[in-house]
């Protein structure tokens, strides 16, 4: 029944994380030292809906490379906001699934034929995957660069839902590009779009140009210590803090 929904939603759920904290080895100090424990839902947007390859030659899609390096990143991380272990339920939302056949926002395409706000007769795949947006407490964009500009398959899949979705949980954005300008002026362009949602964009933003040379398929790097991979860290330091922050204070007040 789960996996059905999942390949109707066209999407993938992991619970990652590490807990820093030891085990106790008595039943006060465990009490006493108890560690406080954070799961965030962070909803995966992934932007490219390329399935061919350019006829001069060329790398499959590049987006992967990033999406496994930064899922397997989520994974093996293992953070802290003040005293809470902080861990990941990831979902990702690919727009060749979810605009394919049988995906969730199929019946509209990117194009936005319906948009899932303008009627009550949203289909059960388009229903699920508001859900689980709504439920997230933080929004991570993976996005190529289309002459400059976020690719319409991640602008249609953000267009289909309204600001009720996304309003008081923050955003982080990573752009990558086949050219040495790492995709940075869509992250520009992806801003206002967030902003408009009502998810607020952290302002570390991981930048990864020349993909093919810098990750391998797998999504591990070529080179560990490469500069550009540590602003993946820096840019989550900023969307787990927010994210802690924002979900205790909806949990108090709700939302506006
Ligand atoms: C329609 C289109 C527009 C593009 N515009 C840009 C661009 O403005 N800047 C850039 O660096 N690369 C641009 N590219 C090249 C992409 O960076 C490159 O195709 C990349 O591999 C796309 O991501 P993907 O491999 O995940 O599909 C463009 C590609 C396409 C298909």
């Amino acid at each position: 029944m789960w996996s059905n929904l999942c390949a109707l939603v066209g999407t993938l759920t992991i619970t990652f994380g590490v807990s820093l904290t030891g085990v106790h080895s008595n039943a006060f100090t465990s009490q006493k030292q108890q560690p406080k424990m954070t799961t965030l839902r962070t909803v995966i947007f992934l932007s490219s809906a390329r399935t061919s390859a350019p006829m001069w030659g060329g790398d499959a899609r590049l987006g992967d490379r990033v999406s496994n390096w930064v899922q397997a990143h989520l994974s093996e991380r293992a953070s802290k906001v003040g005293d809470e272990d902080v861990t990941h339920e990831v979902t990702v939302f690919d727009p060749i699934e979810v605009f394919g056949a049988g995906g969730a926002l199929a019946h509209s395409g990117a194009q936005m034929s319906t948009p899932t706000f303008f009627t009550k007769d949203v289909p059960e795949g388009a229903k699920a995957m508001g859900e689980k947006i709504e439920q997230a407490d933080a929004i991570i964009c993976i996005t190529a660069e289309y002459n400059h500009s976020v690719p319409p398959g991640l602008s249609g899949m953000l267009n289909h839902f309204g600001g009720s979705k996304f309003k008081c949980k923050p955003s982080g954005i990573i752009t990558y590009s086949s050219s040495p300008w790492g995709g940075s002026r869509a992250s520009i362009a992806l801003q206002p779009i967030l902003h408009e949602l009502g998810s607020l964009p952290v302002s570390r933003m991981v930048h990864v140009p020349s993909v093919a040379e810098l990750i391998k398929e797998s999504g591990e790097w070529e080179q560990e210590d490469h500069r550009m991979k540590g602003q993946l860290a820096g840019m989550l330091d900023q969307l787990e803090w927010m994210a802690v922050a924002m979900k205790s204070q909806k949990e108090k007040s709700g939302v506006f």
